[in-house]
Parts: structure tokens; C-alpha cells; sequence
């Protein structure tokens, strides 16, 4: 059986992914592909314990490589239980976040570098990499507006600040930013970079524009 395709997607807080992931879901179900679709940090039960660690306001004391290490402990756990399995039996899988977060945000945001994060995936993701990458960058200032009004929102309607990140100085986000350009620019083959404050069905169809070409790939080498 041809193995499956596995697409993350990626982006500042804020800049939509989880629409475009549902809406990109819809569309391969529609064309009779099997989808799994998960989340990272979290996707697996012990991956949600861990997302409950590292999201949680409270924990904001937690030192940046004991937040990396997490973020991989919850990635290797997905990758064993969900990911590996689902693209072995030939299912497409849609990751909400992977291992150019950490680059962008624990790399570039925390300043640990890039180098760090690229050797902990290979020794402990086995170097697993996305066959398409979409990264989502609609412009900075709207990206944080957004961010900051959702945090707000989970806060009152569920008494929980989830939003940790999001209190982060601009400064931050302005490196995780960065990281995620240097990314995209570092490897064109697999990140499709989705740029400027775009409407929600501008994104939709660029994002089939592209899981389709590489659909077109895996039928023609298949
Ligand atoms: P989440 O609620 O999933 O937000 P979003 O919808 O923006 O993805 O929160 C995930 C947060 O965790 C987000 O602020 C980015 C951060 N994060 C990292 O810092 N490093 C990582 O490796 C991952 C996967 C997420």
C-alpha cells in the first residue's frame, strides 16, 4: 500500500489554521481520501497531559528547554501512536503544528537557536519529515490582534488563561516571525508559504492548490 501523505500546517497564533485545516480536511474527505487529523502540542491522551502543562498560564515559570523537551516528549508520543501509523496504512495526515514550531517559536521565540531543535527531531522524531508544509503568515499586527482577542475570549468563557504565548512580548512573536520566513526560505521544496492578510477562501483555495499538486506526484511516481 502507497504511503500517505503527511501535511502539517503552520503559523503565528491566530492566523487561522485551525479554519483552513477543517475546511482542507472537508475537501480530501470529499475526494475519498482517508484523513486522520491532529494537533500538536496534544493528539494523543498522554499528549494532551502534556498540553495542559506547557499551555497553562500557571506554568510560566516552566525553563524554555524543559518546555522543548515537553513539546518533543507529546511529538515523538504522536508520531508512535497517530502519525506513523495512519500514513503507514496509507491515510493522508493533517498535523496542526510540528517541529517548525519549535524552530519558530521555542528556536527563534526563546532564542535556543535552531540548531538544538533540528538534532532533537532527528533523534527523536527519527528525522520525520512533512511531505507539504503550509504556513500560514497574514500580516504581524492583524496575526497579534487576533490572538489577543481569542485569549480573551476562552478567558471568560471558561475561567482558564490557556494563553501563556500570547502574553509574550511583541518581541517575541516578531522572532518567531522571522524563524518561520527563515524556514520557509531555507527549504521552498516543502514549505508553501501562504503570505498577507488574505480572505479565509483565498487561503482555502491556494492550500488545494497546493496539496493537489502533490497529490498529482504521489499518483504519477505511484
Ligand atoms: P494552540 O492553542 O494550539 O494555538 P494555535 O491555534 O495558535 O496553534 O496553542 C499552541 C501554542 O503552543 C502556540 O502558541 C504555539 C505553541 N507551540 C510552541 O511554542 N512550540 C511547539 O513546538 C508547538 C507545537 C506549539
Amino acid at each position: 500500500m502507497p504511503r500517505g501523505l503527511f501535511i502539517t500546517l503552520e503559523g503565528l497564533d491566530g492566523s487561522g489554521k485551525t479554519t483552513q485545516i477543517r475546511r482542507l480536511a472537508a475537501w480530501m474527505a470529499r475526494r475519498g481520501l482517508a484523513v486522520v487529523e491532529t494537533r500538536q502540542p496534544g493528539g494523543t491522551a498522554t499528549g494532551d497531559r502534556i498540553r495542559e502543562i506547557v499551555l497553562d498560564a500557571r506554568s510560566a515559570a516552566l525553563a524554555p528547554m524543559a518546555e522543548m523537551a515537553l513539546l518533543f516528549a507529546d511529538r515523538a508520543q504522536a508520531i508512535a501512536e497517530v502519525i506513523e501509523p495512519a500514513l503507514a496504512h496509507g491515510k493522508m495526515v493533517l498535523c496542526d503544528r510540528f517541529t517548525d514550531s519549535t524552530e519558530a517559536y521555542q528556536g527563534g521565540g526563546r532564542e535556543l537557536g535552531s540548531a538544538i531543535v533540528l538534532e532533537l527531531h532527528r533523534l527523536l522524531c527519527g528525522d520525520l519529515k512533512p511531505d507539504l508544509t503550509l504556513l500560514l503568515l497574514p500580516g504581524l499586527e492583524a496575526s497579534l490582534a487576533r490572538a489577543r482577542r481569542r485569549n480573551d475570549r476562552v478567558e471568560m468563557q471558561t475561567g482558564t488563561n490557556e494563553g501563556r504565548f500570547e502574553q509574550e512580548q511583541d518581541a517575541f512573536y516578531r522572532r518567531v516571525w522571522q524563524r518561520y520566513r527563515e524556514i520557509a526560505a531555507r527549504e521552498p521544496e516543502r514549505v508553501v508559504l501562504i503570505e498577507g492578510d488574505l480572505t479565509i477562501d483565498d487561503v482555502h483555495e491556494q492550500i488545494v492548490e497546493a496539496v493537489s499538486e502533490r497529490l498529482m506526484l504521489v499518483r504519477q511516481s505511484a
